[in-house]
């Protein structure tokens, strides 16, 4: 019997593409940018699942090219990328790679936190301009971590996991989550707010909430204004979440002091992009949950929810589970 079909958008890990190979006929795109559009529409006519990356839409158009695809398995937590509506009227599973990369993002959001309240990004540009002349009392004052609020937004596995993090450098935690976490409050020792008390208490706040037309700019003008001068912005989410050019003005005019982010609208973020001006916003290219560790799990947990699809099996972690309801 031939084996069954699967499209890989892109090289991702061996361990991924070993559990792929072992039951099925793979075919990965080569190239280090995303496949082209028209190109992927013609790969996928006869596949029977598809590995994709959140640099692939995977629409209403999408699904019309690949009639016998049974499941689409993005390598990613986030799926803003695909339309689920659209794959659950069609019965297609999705799944995604959750809880393996919790930590690793988290370690990335506290990354960002530390090196933007400590100019650690425009500090090496300095040493590497040749700029460093002597010890400088006045240069590169920054704002303590330790014992500073740090403030939630979106306390779910992600937001957690930062929560630990700051628990160690003794930061006092506010944060806001629709579903109220009462059960992690006295492990993690937080405390459930409003947005607008994170935003005017908080010298720290870190976004971790998924990109829906609900969360689209929740941090704009308005919200940045509420801020701190003081304050240090994370996203480590999805750009969206952050208006992009009300941060600008706020980071440009003072109204808060820095920004940290692994992630932009859009991605890229364009080489004239005024935030690229900016030596208080530090941008790493969306490598919050790049180890290599955590890039091998995704793999192989994406591979497996490709497996489990094309077996009509249920996926270890489906998003649209209601797609076995029919
Ligand atoms: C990365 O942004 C992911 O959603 O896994």
């Amino acid at each position: 019997m031939a084996k069954p079909k699967v499209y890989v958008t892109r090289k991702i890990p061996e361990t991924g593409l070993e559990i792929l190979r072992a039951q099925c006929d793979i075919t990965v795109y080569p190239e280090a940018l995303p496949v082209p559009r028209a190109e992927l529409l013609q790969e996928i006519k006869d596949v029977d699942g598809v590995l994709t990356l959140l640099t692939e839409k995977v629409d209403a158009e999408f699904l019309d090219h690949a009639p016998r695809v049974k499941v689409v398995s993005n390598m990613a937590v986030g799926f803003d990328n695909i339309d689920v509506k659209e794959c659950t009227r069609r019965g297609i599973p999705v799944g995604n790679t959750p809880e393996v990369l919790t930590d690793t993002t988290a370690d990335m959001a506290f990354t960002l936190l530390l090196s933007a309240a400590r100019h650690v990004g425009s500090a090496s540009r300095y040493v590497l301009a040749g700029k460093w002349k002597t010890w400088e009392p006045l240069g590169f004052l920054g704002y303590d971590i330790h014992g500073a609020t740090l403030g939630i937004i979106g306390l779910g596995r992600i937001g957690a996991a930062v929560a630990r993090r700051a628990r160690g450098f003794n930061m006092n935690i506010l944060y806001y989550d629709a579903f109220p976490r009462r059960d992690l409050e006295p492990e993690l020792g937080l405390r459930l707010v409003s947005v607008d008390e994170i935003l005017a208490q908080s010298d720290f706040i870190t976004v971790h909430t998924p990109m829906t037309p609900e969360t689209y700019h929740m941090i704009g003008e308005a919200q940045l204004r509420k801020m701190k001068p003081n304050a240090v912005i994370v996203n480590t989410a999805r750009g969206g979440i952050i208006d992009p050019k009300a941060l600008y003005k706020a980071l440009k005019e003072g109204w808060i002091a820095a920004a940290g982010l692994d992630v932009t609208e859009p991605e890229p973020i364009p080489m004239d992009d005024p935030l690229l001006t900016l030596d208080n916003c530090l941008i790493v290219p969306h490598i919050a949950s790049a180890s290599f560790t955590t890039r091998s799990e995704m793999s192989a947990m994406a591979a497996r929810n490709v497996l489990a699809g094309i077996h009509g099996e249920r996926l270890p972690t489906c998003v649209n589970p209601e797609v076995y309801q029919k």
